[in-house]
C-alpha cells in the first residue's frame, strides 16, 4: 500500500472555494501549512466538492478555486515543495467519499455541531443531504493520501474525530486500511472571531461589512475594519476568556497569531496603552502580512498558465497516491476489479 512509500510523514489539509479567504483562514490554517511544509509530505487542496454543499454561482465557483490556489501560493506554499490540488478534478475523492458515506452511522452525521448549525440557518427542504454527508468526504481527502497531520482551525476538530472513527471502523470491519490522522491547531489564532461580534466565528460567508477582513481586501479597507472592530467598556488591555472581554481577547490574539510574542510581552506592551492603540498595532501587524502576500496573489493571477501548469502537476501527483488508495480500499470492500 501507498502507506509504505511514504519517503516523510504527510500532511493533508482543505479551505472551500466558497467566498473570499479570511484572516480567519489564514490564521487558522494556511500559516500552519507553510510551517510545516518542510518537514513533510504536504497536499494542500482546493475543497470545491465541499462547497456545493450550498448552493454555488458556477462561473463564480471556478473563479474562486482558482484564486483559492493562487492564495495558497501566495502565502508562502511553495508548489516545488508542496502537492497543491483540486479535489474535483481527481475522482477517488467523490468515490472514496462514497464508500465511507455508506458506512457511517446517521447519528454520527447528525452530531456534527456544523451540520447542526448550518442546518438550523436553512428551511429543512432547502437543506442538500451533502450538508449532512459532508465529513464523510472530508474523510475520504484525508484518507487517500494516509495522512499522518491536518493542521485547521479549532472547528474543524469535531471532523477529524470523526475521520479518525471512521478509519477505524474500516479498518476493524476490512483488515488494516487506513492510517488514522493526528489533528493540528495553531496555539494562537484557531478561532479568530468576528471584529463586529466578537463572540461568533469569523466566516467567509458572513455579509455584514465589519465582520471579516478578507486577504484580498484593501489595506486601508482592512484598517478600517479593525478600528471598527467590537470592544467593550473596560480599558485593562489582557488576554481574558470572559464573555465580556471576547473583542479584546479576539484582538490580542490575532496580534499573537501574527508577531508570535509570548502573552506576557504583549500584554506588557499594551500595559499603559489604550484600546484605539491596539485597534492600531493589529492593523498594522496584518496590513504588514496581507501587502506582500497580496502583491505576490497578483503576480500570479497575471502569469498565464503557470497556475494551470502547477494544478496539473498537483493532480497528477496527487491522483497517483489517490488512485491506489482508492483501489485497495475497493479490493478490502469486495468489489470486482476490472479485468
Ligand atoms: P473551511 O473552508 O471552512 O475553512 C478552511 C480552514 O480555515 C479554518 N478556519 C478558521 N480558523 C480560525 N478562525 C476562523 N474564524 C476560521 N475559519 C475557518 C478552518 O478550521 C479550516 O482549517 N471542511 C473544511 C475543509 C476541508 C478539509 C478537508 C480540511 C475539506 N476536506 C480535509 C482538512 C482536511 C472546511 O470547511 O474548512
Amino acid at each position: 500500500m501507498t502507506e509504505t512509500l511514504k519517503t516523510k510523514p504527510r500532511v493533508l489539509s482543505g479551505i472551500q472555494p466558497s467566498g473570499n479567504l479570511t484572516i480567519g483562514n489564514y490564521l487558522g490554517a494556511l500559516k500552519q501549512w507553510v510551517e510545516v511544509q518542510q518537514e513533510y509530505d504536504c497536499f494542500y487542496c482546493v475543497v470545491d466538492l465541499h462547497a456545493i454543499t450550498t448552493p454555488q454561482d458556477p462561473a463564480e465557483l471556478r473563479q474562486k478555486s482558482r484564486e483559492s490556489a493562487a492564495i495558497y501560493i501566495a502565502s508562502g506554499i511553495d508548489p516545488e515543495i508542496s502537492t497543491i490540488f483540486v479535489q474535483s478534478q481527481i475522482p477517488a475523492h467523490s468515490e472514496l467519499a462514497w464508500m465511507l458515506t455508506c458506512m457511517a452511522p446517521l447519528g454520527w452525521l447528525q452530531r456534527m455541531t456544523q451540520f447542526k448549525d448550518k442546518a438550523t440557518k436553512q428551511a429543512q427542504d432547502s437543506i442538500g443531504a451533502g450538508l449532512l454527508n459532508y465529513p464523510a468526504l472530508m474523510a475520504a481527502d484525508i484518507l487517500l493520501y494516509h495522512a499522518d497531520l491536518v493542521p485547521v482551525g479549532d472547528d474543524q476538530r469535531q471532523h477529524l474525530e470523526f475521520t479518525r472513527d471512521l478509519a477505524q471502523r474500516f479498518n476493524h470491519l476490512y483488515g488494516e486500511t487506513f492510517t488514522l490522522p493526528q489533528v493540528m491547531t495553531p496555539k494562537a489564532g484557531a478561532r479568530v472571531m468576528g471584529l463586529d461580534n466578537p463572540t461568533a466565528k469569523m466566516s467567509k460567508s458572513e455579509d455584514a461589512e465589519n465582520h471579516a477582513v478578507f486577504l484580498l481586501d484593501d489595506l486601508s479597507r482592512a484598517r478600517k475594519k479593525f478600528m471598527r472592530a467590537v470592544t467593550d467598556s473596560h480599558r485593562e488591555i489582557r488576554f481574558s476568556d470572559h464573555p465580556d472581554r471576547a473583542g479584546i481577547n479576539n484582538l490580542l490574539t490575532i496580534y499573537q497569531a501574527i508577531t508570535n510574542e509570548s502573552t506576557l510581552d504583549i500584554e506588557t506592551g499594551f500595559a499603559d496603552k489604550g484600546y484605539g492603540d491596539l485597534k492600531k498595532a493589529v492593523a498594522e501587524s496584518v496590513a504588514d502580512t496581507l501587502a506582500p502576500l497580496q502583491k505576490k496573489y497578483f503576480e500570479l493571477m497575471d502569469e498565464a498558465g503557470y497556475l494551470d501548469s502547477v494544478l496539473k502537476l498537483g493532480r497528477e501527483k496527487a491522483a497517483a497516491i489517490a488512485n491506489d488508495t482508492l483501489k485497495l480500499a475497493q479490493d478490502r470492500m469486495g468489489f470486482l476489479p476490472p479485468s
